[in-house]
């Protein structure tokens, strides 16, 4: 199912394609396509270079592995995220390696890291949708993350699937139409609040 966004403006048609689905095809993803995905995220820019970003991925044909991952979200995505192939949890390093001081740009830099990601993975015809529905703490504690590390997102990963296969209250979410808050409220110029002359005409 494709859900283009309704642009005021031309953008990219990647970015125009990447939706969150909760519907995904039970195909499973080359390891190779994964490695190109986490190779996009590899080159995304971060705040002096320092690259906070770590990936814990899960595939379906290690179920003990894929398990272990699905245990960490809450049970509202577990019921549909359990049929996507590929499972992954984005990890922050909250402090820069050399000097251990607070890397304030560190969710930002991971954020943009997926992001990368993401394009890639549309670009290759799958789909992802992020989860801030995940229990840290036990990630924490299944795969013994440091201290200075922070898991941000989880993420699930795969081919498009059938709407028609999700229990009635997501189909309705799935199909809903995407909505966005219009430019006007959050690009600013002059003053905090005070939209931008730019996006007058
Ligand atoms: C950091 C983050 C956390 C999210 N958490 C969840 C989640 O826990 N469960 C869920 O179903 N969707 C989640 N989403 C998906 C958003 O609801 C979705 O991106 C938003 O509604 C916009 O829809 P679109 O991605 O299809 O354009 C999350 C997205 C992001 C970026």
């Amino acid at each position: 199912m494709e859900k283009p966004a309704d642009t005021h403006y031309p953008i990219h048609e990647l970015l125009k394609r990447r939706w969150s689905p909760r519907a995904f095809s039970n195909r499973p993803v080359a390891s190779d396509t994964l490695r190109s995905l986490l190779e996009a995220a590899r080159w995304a820019p971060s705040s002096s270079n320092e690259q906070p970003w770590n990936f814990i991925v899960a595939t379906k044909d290690e179920q003990a592995e894929f398990s272990r991952l699905l245990s960490c979200l809450v049970e509202g995505n577990k019921l549909w995220a359990q049929h996507a192939p590929v499972l992954m949890v984005s990890v922050a390093r909250m402090s820069f390696e050399d000097d251990g001081k607070p890397n304030r740009h560190a969710f930002h830099d991971v954020g943009q890291a997926v992001a990368n990601l993401i394009v890639q993975a549309t670009a290759l015809g799958l789909m992802a949708h992020q989860m801030a529905g995940f229990h840290p703490d036990k990630v924490r504690e299944l795969y013994g993350v440091p201290k200075e590390f922070e898991p941000v997102a989880a993420i699930a990963l795969g081919y498009p699937g059938d709407p028609q296969s999700l229990p009635e209250r997501l189909r309705t979410r799935e199909l809903a139409p995407r909505e966005r808050k219009p430019l006007a409220g959050f690009v600013f110029t002059g003053r905090w609040g005070k939209t931008s002359p730019l996006l007058a005409s």
